[in-house]
């Protein structure tokens, strides 16, 4: 029996990662963090495409796209991104990644650059791919769709702690303004914007925890 294509969709920190990682162990399924990739493609700019006053040079990145080599590789069942060989997988959560992201992944040359990949990982079946238009655009036949939401308040305390976790420093007051200004860019870009296909599932996982949150989804699936 073919492996199900699980897309899960929604606003930052809502756990999206974590908890796919965990239903793709249980169901036997590969597990693709697409944030990672729209996070590596931004760590490479901010390394390689500056202007002076420290701006992002959009036309040098989309020039140089020959240059960048993504690659998850499986390090003990945990998948580290590479990018031309080297482990980005702790650099592209810093603050300065994530404050810059959200415009690298609205544009439309970032876009379909990242785009063929996603979906040639897909065509097997048997994976569970996390983002913010997975759904809606990089596999609309997707199998199973959920689009998580939470408070932006419970969403702010599970990035903080992330973040001191992976050991970079944070202010929760900033926190709460990037995710709040990272959600109004992603939710308003012209191009694949942040939302709810509509066949999908919405879980609000505001007073739920990452355990509950993933029995829900289990249920939907085995439902079927
Ligand atoms: O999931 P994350 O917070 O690591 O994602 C980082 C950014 O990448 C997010 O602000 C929007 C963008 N992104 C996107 O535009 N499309 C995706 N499929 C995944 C992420």
């Amino acid at each position: 029996m073919k492996k199900p294509v699980i897309a899960i969709d929604g606003y930052s920190s809502t756990g999206k990662s974590s908890i796919s990682k965990v239903i793709a162990d249980k169901l036997g399924l590969i597990h693709l963090d697409t944030g990672a990739l729209y996070r590596g493609v931004t760590w490479f700019a901010l390394q390689n495409c500056l202007y002076d006053d420290g701006s992002i040079d959009l036309q040098k990145l989309f020039a140089s796209f020959d240059q960048i080599e993504l690659e998850f590789r499986n390090n003990n069942g945990e998948l580290v991104l590479f990018l031309n060989h080297i482990d980005i997988s702790k650099a592209i959560r810093s603050n300065e990644v994530s404050e810059q992201v959200s415009l690298v992944a609205k544009q439309k040359e970032v876009r379909d650059f990242l785009l063929q990949s996603q979906r040639s990982l897909a065509e097997k079946g048997g994976i569970i791919m996390d983002g913010r238009d997975i759904g809606t655009v990089v596999l609309p036949d997707a199998d199973f769709k959920f689009f998580l939401t939470a408070s932006i308040d419970e969403r702010t305390k599970r990035r903080y702690k992330e973040l001191i976790t992976l050991g970079i420093k944070a202010d929760e007051q900033k926190v709460k303004e990037n995710l709040i200004e990272r959600d109004k860019i992603d939710s308003e870009r012209e191009i694949a914007p942040l939302k709810q296909a509509d066949d999908a599932i919405v879980i609000d996982n505001t007073s739920l925890s990452k355990k509950e949150t993933i029995e829900s989804i289990l249920l939907h699936i085995q439902k079927i």
